[in-house]
């Protein structure tokens, strides 16, 4: 979703809520939803909207690591660099991943396609080294198979 049309979208996403201060929460969740990530204006607009100070709405978006603050990959690539990923290699599956994408651990690449993000174990231990893309896990995962894992995402949406 474009961010320069934040205003259309953000009276969409008011018109589900009555702007009671304890929709606090559900209204930053659905802002997230329609943008990707929380951006500053989008925080003032929900300010105004709940009715309560600014620095409320980003000390509640804050404490919650659900909420981002910039904008995301289209899909997250989350690679597993938990004790048994980085016994099993983990380590050169993110120097990999890198390599292909062209940005470090944490960034996200121009057109905003993928994103790459480190975990600490996504409980999957049995089938490191481990990494996901969005919601699809992938183990046993190998340096050579990393373009043909990008490539899905890449093609299919
Ligand atoms: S350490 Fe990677 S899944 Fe547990």
């Amino acid at each position: 979703m474009c961010v320069e049309n934040f205003e259309v979208s953000l009276n969409e996403v008011f018109s589900r809520f009555k702007g009671r201060r304890e929709e606090l929460i559900p209204v930053l969740q659905a802002a997230q939803a329609a943008f990707g990530y929380l951006p500053v204006e989008v925080m003032k607009e929900i300010a105004g909207f709940i009715s309560v100070p600014e620095s409320q709405v980003y000390g509640v978006a804050t404490f919650y690591a659900q909420f981002y603050f910039s904008r995301r990959g289209k899909h997250t690539v989350k690679v597993c660099l938990g004790t048994a990923c980085h016994v099993k290699g983990g380590g050169r599956l993110m120097e990999a991943f890198e390599r292909e994408l062209g940005v470090e651990c944490g960034c996200v690449i121009p057109d905003y396609q993928f994103g790459l993000e480190r975990v600490n174990c996504v409980g999957a231990c049995a089938i490191a080294p481990v990494v996901m893309v969005g919601e699809d896990v992938y183990g046993h995962m190998e340096s050579n198979r990393v373009k043909e894992v990008l490539d899905k995402y890449e093609k299919g949406s």
